[in-house]
């Protein structure tokens, strides 16, 4: 499907909310589903990868059922799933694929998890690897999806990560807590914490320290109340979307603002963008914050390495924020944008240039020639749902407006965006 998104004529403007946290959510889905008792989930998002997630536990035997706005899980305990009829399918979803290889490892059943085409493209030996470590039976096509996984009891294991992946982390630690014995993970930078968090919240004692964790075996996890906080990887594109336009003035209420998510904050910041916090509190031990932003001139910044794990989900749009800011941008080591939903230098490099952006690529590392003058284009979203909503986020900008293609993506994590942006004046 195509839409097109026309260039604004005046400043953008207005008050809304995005929708719940898709880590957040599918943490709390994949605990509630082998917690004991009742769980409750306000605010989950409607994203497809989040539907993912509550269709493989359903089809593992798991009973959900809505309540008004609220996500009722009836969890029986790890021992609670089933064998499921036939293949899981995970769509798009690499966060369901990746941390259920984790929690299927050590249940006494055998499955098989497959994907679409991208996630089939995307690699599992990271995750494979520490499993099998623990004693787990998984079995790829070279390295990559379909995963078959035999599964059986785990040994706990002290493994460090080659990659910086909550991802990897969150697999190691599902698997860890029904292993005999402890489990430490260490990383080379820290990633995001959602899954440590998420389990205190359900009972289990993980202890942490920086790039470290570490989980006994053995812990039962208790059904639990939680309201998801508002994705900040969603807010980020009407984030910048107001923060390049001079004269705008966007609120976006709610918003998750964990330390481990918060790179694109820091990296408009750098760039003298204008980001108010204008209320902040806690929510299921999440912070959450009320932002306000108002649109000026950016300018270019170099963009650490150490930011990668936090910033990782928002380089698209901050590709966009730097071709639209005065100077140049680099972006440092940001080699893990090539294991995404698409490659996402090769998918963004190509599709900006064509409205007459330059980006160079020098090893891991991404150049963005700012100058704030955007070409309308008809451009491609590849199927990869951050790259359409950062394209429709420069096509606001770009003489003309641009034809997005391939825009029905959106609804992985973002159901609605095109409402909100034109909610806001787009
Ligand atoms: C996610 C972790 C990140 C991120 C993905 C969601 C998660 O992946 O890109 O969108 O929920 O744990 P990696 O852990 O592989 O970097």
């Amino acid at each position: 499907m195509t839409v097109r998104v026309e260039q604004v004529s005046g400043p953008l403007r207005g008050e809304l909310e995005v929708p719940g946290d898709k880590s957040v959510g599918h943490r709390a889905v994949i605990m509630g589903s082998v917690a004991r008792g009742e769980t409750r989930i306000d605010n989950m998002s409607a994203g497809a990868d989040n539907s993912s997630t509550v269709a493989a536990f359903r089809s593992m035997g798991v009973r959900f059922r809505r309540e008004a706005g609220t996500l009722c899980i009836e969890g029986k305990g790890w021992d609670g799933l089933q064998a499921p009829p036939e293949t899981v399918d995970c769509g798009n979803s690499g966060t369901t694929m990746r941390l259920l290889t984790g929690l299927l490892a050590g249940r006494p059943f055998d499955v098989t998890l497959d994907g679409d085409g991208s996630l089939r493209s995307r690699p599992m030996k990271r995750v494979v690897e520490p499993l099998t470590r623990m004693g787990a039976r998984v079995t790829g096509n070279d390295g990559r999806a379909p995963l078959e996984i035999h599964g059986q009891p785990l040994h706990g294991v002290d493994y460090s990560s080659p990659v910086a992946s909550a991802q990897v982390k969150s697999a190691v630690l599902l698997a860890g807590l029904q292993a005999q014995g402890a489990t430490r993970f260490e990383e080379p930078y820290r990633s995001r914490d959602h899954t440590e968090i998420m389990a205190r919240g359900f009972g289990a004692s993980v202890e942490s320290n920086g790039r470290e964790v570490v989980v006994r075996g053995g812990q039962e996890l208790s059904g639990t109340r939680l309201r998801v906080p508002g994705d900040v990887s969603s807010a980020a594109f009407l984030m910048v979307a107001a923060a390049v336009m001079p004269g705008s003035d966007v609120s976006i209420l709610r918003v998750g603002c964990n330390p481990t998510r918060g790179g694109v904050i820091e990296v408009l910041r750098a760039m003298g963008a204008d980001i108010e916090v204008t209320r902040a509190w806690e929510e299921a031990g999440e912070p959450v914050a009320d932002f306000r932003v108002r649109g000026g001139e950016l300018r270019g910044t170099e963009v650490p390495p150490e930011l990668a794990p936090r910033t990782i989900d928002e380089y698209p749009v901050l590709f966009v924020a730097a071709a639209l800011a005065g100077g140049s941008t680099l972006f440092r080591d940001v080699g893990e944008l090539r294991f995404k939903e698409s490659d996402r230098i090769a998918t963004m490099s190509r599709e900006l240039s064509k409205m007459g952006v330059r980006m160079e690529v020098n090893g891991d590392d991404v150049s963005v020639e700012g100058g704030g003058k955007l070409e309308g284009a008809s451009v491609e979203s590849h199927g990869d749902h951050r790259v359409a909503m950062a394209l429709a986020v420069a096509g606001l900008s770009a003489r003309g407006g641009i034809v997005l293609s391939g825009e029905e993506c959106v609804k992985v994590s973002f159901p609605g965006f095109f409402e909100s942006l034109e909610k806001i004046g787009g």
